[in-house]
């Protein structure tokens, strides 16, 4: 089962994938998060994107399709696999529809999760992450079992440097710009399906279970 997740930063598309890999078993495919590792172990394309992230601008589409294409091609995706921030504009999606031709696959479904840009700030500003595993957070919303410590891995938790109020403005304008009409592109395809992100994390999950089947 290919499957992506679609969404506004800080929709819960992180939180949501951790039940999907769960469940079914299959990978979470995260540029975000790939971009983080790359920043943090210091490599070019880590230092090339460490500017775009923390100011919330998008990383160039040739750094995000490379990346894809090498992550795609990995043994572990072969059963499915999450797509979760990715695509981002239209030529990451066109982009994607070569490559899985290429691959001889295709997207299932694309569950986008629709959350009004006015709870978006409260969600990422208050959101506490693992480095180890991706696993996310709220300090109020989805509190860890133990405080600071991911329940997944059992890792420290820390705070993004891009989750405060004026970079979460600038990911909004750029996700209203370039990511939001995707929408449309996915929805003439016959794959996309929606669902209410405002709802409390447990009954997003079922939700998305009742889809995925
Ligand atoms: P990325 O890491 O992908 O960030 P994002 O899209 O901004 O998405 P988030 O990870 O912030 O949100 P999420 O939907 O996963 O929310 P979460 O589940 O954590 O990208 C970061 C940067 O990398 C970009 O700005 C860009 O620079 C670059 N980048 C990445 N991919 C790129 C690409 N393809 N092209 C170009 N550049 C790219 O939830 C958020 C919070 O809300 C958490 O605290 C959570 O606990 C809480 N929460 C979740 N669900 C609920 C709920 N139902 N109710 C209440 N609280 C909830």
């Amino acid at each position: 089962m290919n499957i992506m997740l679609f969404g506004a930063p800080g929709a819960g598309k992180g939180t949501q994938a951790k039940y999907i890999i769960e469940k079914y078993g299959i990978p979470q495919i995260s540029t975000g998060d790939m971009l983080r590792a790359a920043v943090n172990a210091g490599t070019p394309m880590g230092l090339e994107a460490k500017a775009c992230m923390e100011s919330g601008k998008l990383v160039s589409d040739d750094i995000i399709v490379g990346i894809i294409k090498d992550r795609l091609s990995m043994e572990d995706c072969k059963k499915g696999f999450i797509l979760d921030g990715f695509p981002r504009t239209l030529a990451q999606a066109e982009a994607l529809e070569k490559l899985m031709i290429e691959m001889n696959i295709s997207l299932d479904k694309v569950i986008s999760l629709n959350v009004p840009d006015e709870l978006i700030v409260g969600r990422v500003v208050g959101r506490r992450v693992c480095k180890s595993c991706g696993g996310s957070f709220h300090v109020e919303f989805n509190p860890p079992k133990k405080e600071g410590i991911c329940d997944f891995c059992g890792q420290p938790l820390v705070q993004r440097k891009d989750d405060n109020a004026d970079t979460v403005a600038k990911r909004l304008a750029e996700y209203h710009a370039q990511t939001a009409p995707l929408f449309d592109f996915y929805k003439e395809k016959g794959v996309m399906e929606e669902i209410d992100g405002t709802k409390n994390i447990k009954e997003i999950t079922e939700d998305i279970f009742k889809i995925l089947g």
